[in-house]
């Protein structure tokens, strides 16, 4: 799931490159600060502190999937859609 994860926000930042998109180094800051807190979920739930999906965890992942791919990702979507509007 790491390496999963890894892969997706290289390939986005690599495309928000691209595009020249402004605020890439601010996004690569977010995703990074989202490995390490993925990481530490899994750390915890490996070493058996939990057996459980705990609920912070569930709350990691409602905030990375609504307001971080839903709501921030879509701010370089439009930012794309301006680029490629402006060539036309
Ligand atoms: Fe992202």
């Amino acid at each position: 799931m790491v390496d999963y994860t890894r892969q997706h926000f290289r390939e986005e930042e690599q495309y928000m490159g691209s595009l020249g998109f402004s605020g890439l180094e601010a996004h690569k800051r977010l995703h990074l600060n989202l490995l390490t807190d993925l990481t530490h979920f899994i750390e915890d739930f490996e070493q058996g502190s939990s057996d459980r999906i705990s609920d912070d965890f569930t709350i990691f992942l409602k905030f990375w999937l609504s307001t971080h791919i839903r709501g921030i990702d879509t701010r370089y979507g439009q930012f794309a859609e301006q680029q490629r509007q402006q060539t036309f």
